[in-house]
């Protein structure tokens, strides 16, 4: 009924629509119309009532509602389930429940604000109130075998970059593996988590916070040196709602493209887009950090780092930060 509600009232944004005329064309009483537009405006629509003209709406609240996210969602199996938190500790833990709780595939949990929004490798990732993108998606990739796993790591990177492009005509760059970055600077980070079955992989689960309208003087000056958000590098807010349904459409191609013909032309896109490959990095995992050049991402996903020594050693995970720009 709501959905039914704001579709009407937003094909007409223009002109008023009479209490009558929503009410026959949704087949409801004037009364309920009325409750509709009041519960609407509690979630932050502003809505116009001018007796014998009817109801106009004024705009749209900043939220990710899942009917906002729903409306004209070009997907087939993302985002058509979605829980939704005004604020909640962490998505990617949300999403971990429901899928061992046996969701389907395409679930996506999404929250205005994290309360402990977890980073990789152990860190927090700040998610302030409205201001960010917080959200994670449920698959179930059966065709899939374990060892392509991190693979989805680079795919969802790829599929943010381009959902950045089409809604802020912004071209980003991907640090190996996951970070979306405009001059060396985080705009977006992504957590993937694994559930597993003795020898299959049961759920994927895929963390993606998005720095879109922070404001970066709220942000920890360690923090502002290493992040921007969409806000500060386009000049204006961006609409928060667009960058979910384009992830998820990108998402959603990639991952059918997959589903056919494997990971090469994600592994492709991923070098094309990488800001890594040519640089002098230095590479932060389970053992002592150590530096090298960045020459290549392998068909596997792994990253190829020459130490000094002429040795290439293949980076299957971790994180590196770029040292210098090498020539
Ligand atoms: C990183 O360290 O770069 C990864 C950050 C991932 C943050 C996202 S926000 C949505 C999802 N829920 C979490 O708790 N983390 C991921």
């Amino acid at each position: 009924m709501r959905p039914a509600l704001l579709r009407t009232l937003k094909k007409s944004r223009d002109t008023y629509v009479s209490g009558g005329k929503l009410a026959k064309t949704l087949s409801v009483s004037r009364n309920a119309i009325w409750k509709h537009i009041e519960a609407l405006r509690s979630l932050g629509y502003k809505i116009e009532a001018v007796p014998r003209k009817g109801y106009r709406l004024v705009s749209v609240p900043d939220r990710l509602y899942p009917w906002e996210l729903q409306h004209a969602l070009p997907t087939n199996l993302l985002g058509h389930a979605i829980d939704y938190h005004e604020s909640i500790p962490s998505t990617n833990e949300r999403a971990k429940e429901l899928a061992i709780a046996g969701c389907a595939e395409g679930q996506i949990v999404v929250a205005e604000e994290q309360t402990a929004g977890k980073g990789r490798l152990g860190r927090g990732w700040l998610s302030p109130f409205a201001q960010g993108v917080f959200v994670s998606l449920v698959i179930r990739p059966r065709h899939v075998v374990l060892a392509d796993a991190p693979k989805f790591t680079l795919l969802s990177a790829v599929a943010v970059q381009r959902a950045i492009a089409q809604v802020c005509q912004l071209e980003t760059k991907i640090k190996w593996p996951n970070d979306i970055e405009m001059e060396g600077k985080k705009l977006c980070g992504i957590l993937v988590e694994l559930g597993m079955e003795i020898d299959a992989i049961d759920y994927v689960i895929v963390g993606i916070g998005v720095n879109a309208n922070i404001a970066l003087d709220e942000l920890p000056d360690d923090v502002k040196e290493r992040a921007t958000s969409l806000q500060e590098v386009v000049g204006h807010r961006i609409d928060r709602v667009k960058i979910v349904r384009s992830i998820l459409h990108y998402f959603e191609q990639l991952y059918e493209q997959v589903a056919q013909h494997g990971f090469a032309t994600v592994i492709e896109l991923a070098r094309r887009l990488s800001s890594t490959i040519g640089q002098h990095v230095r590479v932060l995992g389970q053992q002592e950090p150590w530096e090298g050049q960045a020459i290549h991402i392998d068909d596997d996903g792994s990253l190829c780092v020459r130490k000094r020594t002429g040795e290439v050693v293949r980076v299957q995970s971790g994180e590196v930060s770029i040292r210098a720009k090498h020539t």
